[in-house]
């Protein structure tokens, strides 16, 4: 069943590999809105995959392309935003979302992070050549830093319960 509602912009947040891209996804289709994911659209700004970005110009490259492709979401309505798992932290993004839309963030264990990274991190150049246990301490650091600014989200949501219905509730807080 779609469901129909008007007029809204929800921004996905929360760390690497809780699954962002993947409901926000689901959740896009199930309501009938556009989906924009910001590693996808910087890719196809600069032509490079998300890791040559970092090898070839930098975080700071990176992290302003970033921070534009956020602030042109604005150019779409009824629209479903997957955000990188930095992307709330740099700059004035966080507050940028608050206004112009719900945020939501997608939130879990790090021992869900871990198992998910381990087994992913080719394409995520900030984990790549960790080893395991730098992995998890990465994960431990970076999760309670990044985490005062999550934690600050709308709604947030267990990504090991969410469903294709936590649109629903999502959708409650507009
Ligand atoms: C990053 C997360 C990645 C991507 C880039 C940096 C981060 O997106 O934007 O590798 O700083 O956490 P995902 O959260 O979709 O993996």
């Amino acid at each position: 069943m779609i469901i129909s509602v008007n007029n809204m912009r929800v921004f996905i947040t929360g760390f690497m590999g809780v699954g962002k891209s993947y409901w926000a996804s689901r959740w896009a289709a199930k309501i009938n809105y556009n989906l924009l994911d910001t590693d996808i659209e910087i890719e196809k700004i600069s032509g490079l995959n998300i890791s040559a970005i970092f090898h070839l110009k930098g975080e700071k490259f990176f992290r302003e392309l970033e921070s534009k492709v956020l602030h042109l979401s604005t150019n779409s309505q009824n629209c479903i935003i997957a955000t990188g798992g930095g992307c709330a932290t740099y700059s004035d993004n966080f507050n940028f979302m608050k206004k112009n839309g719900i945020v939501v963030y997608l939130k879990a264990s790090q021992n869900f992070l871990f198992n998910r990274l381990v087994v992913e991190s080719d394409k995520r150049p900030l984990i790549s050549n960790k080893s395991h246990s730098e992995l998890k301490d990465y994960i431990t650091k970076t999760l309670s830093e990044r985490e005062m600014i999550y934690n600050n989200a709308d709604v947030v949501l267990d990504a090991e319960k969410v469903s294709d219905t936590s649109i629903l509730e999502i959708l409650n807080y507009a």
